[in-house]
């Protein structure tokens, strides 16, 4: 079967397909002749993997998938959220920790989380799935591996990072992981 995954993200491309196995031969967004930027204008994480998957499916009539994530932290009543990527006005990983620190200045609650959300639509029916890891922001930095939000957050029941873990470490219990996962196992059901 053939689906498409709706991202631009080569590095997300080879995680999926090392996951989905041989029933699905996955399409990038070039393959089926989409250079089009993907709407990403609902205002919340579930809308705007909702949005891409759909672009794609109206536009184009293939089977596909998309994911959004971002970092809710609970103290900013769920900022930086949907606007993970660009908090700071940029899409500077260091700057965008900077700016959440800041925020959380003199706050005792550190209480966070990662959510992901992937948008399945197959055959014109959709269907969503969601992955979350809770954890704490810490007060700096640690660790140098990862991107984006993963040096200061410590996901719970572990002593490091995700800055801090390999990249097996975090694929085992990240937010992403685990929402393809679901996604996996839904699809696996499909084609038996
Ligand atoms: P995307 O929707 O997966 O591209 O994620 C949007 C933004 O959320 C990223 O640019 C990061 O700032 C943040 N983010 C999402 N997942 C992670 C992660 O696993 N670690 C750190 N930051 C993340």
């Amino acid at each position: 079967m053939e689906l498409c995954f709706a991202t631009n993200n080569e590095h997300k491309l080879e995680e999926v397909a090392a996951k989905l196995g041989g029933a699905f031969t996955l399409k990038t967004l070039l393959d089926i002749g989409c250079t089009d930027e993907l709407p990403e204008t609902s205002g919340t994480i579930p809308g705007n993997s909702r949005q891409k998957a759909d672009y794609v499916w109206t536009h184009f009539g293939v089977s596909c998938f998309a994911d959004d994530s971002g970092l809710e932290v609970e103290a900013l009543h769920g900022e930086p959220g949907v606007d993970s990527a660009h908090y700071s006005g940029s899409r500077n990983h260091a700057q965008n920790i900077q700016k959440l620190l800041a925020n959380l200045a003199n706050e005792k609650n550190r209480k966070a989380r990662f959510v992901t959300v992937f948008t399945l639509v197959l055959h014109g029916v959709e269907h969503q799935f969601e992955g979350v890891v809770n954890g704490q922001i810490l007060h700096e930095p640690q660790g140098t591996g990862g991107f984006g939000y993963d040096p200061i957050f410590l996901p719970d029941g572990h002593d490091q990072t995700f800055a801090q873990m390999t990249i097996d470490e975090k694929g085992l219990i990240s937010h992403r992981a685990q929402a393809l996962t679901k996604m996996i196992v839904y699809l696996t059901k499909q084609i038996k």
